[in-house]
């Protein structure tokens, strides 16, 4: 069973752009603003916005055939591309994912958060792409 929404991952054109925004439209602090870092592995340039309970992440590019350069076409100034959840064991999530007939689109890999995490493919989730977590140890005790 899925545990907490850890984020919504949001597509941008420019993560430096969409950091100012949270921070001069809607008033989050630089300091609840991370720096931006690279997973060349899956293509993206990546920020998180810490809100009181969850994260916004957010997702650029990295290379012209990044994963979300496509979604990036059909959504130029960006959009809402999946939310994720936190799972306590990656691996018996995917499992269970496939034994109920769900598209899992990636074996576990490594996320933006430095633990596995796997991709749900959109139709099976109400047309929402979603992201399963391990959650991070001692992260919630
Ligand atoms: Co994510």
């Amino acid at each position: 069973m899925i545990g907490r929404l850890n984020h919504v991952g949001i597509a941008v054109p420019s993560i430096e752009a969409a950091k100012a925004n949270y921070r001069d439209l809607y008033g989050v602090s630089d300091s609840a603003i991370t720096e931006t870092r690279e997973l060349p592995a899956q293509g993206v340039r990546f920020a998180f916005v810490n809100l009181p309970n969850s994260q916004i992440e957010l997702i650029e590019p990295l290379g012209d055939d990044a994963p979300i350069v496509k979604f990036l076409e059909r959504n130029p100034k960006g959009g809402q591309h999946h939310v994720c959840f936190e799972v306590a064991d990656i691996y018996a999530a995917r499992d269970e994912m496939v034994r109920k007939g769900a598209t899992v689109l990636n074996e576990p890999r490594i996320g933006a958060h430095g633990t596995p995490i796997i991709f749900v493919h959109p139709k099976n989730s109400d047309g929402v792409l979603v992201e399963l977590m391990e959650t991070p140890k001692g992260a919630h005790p």
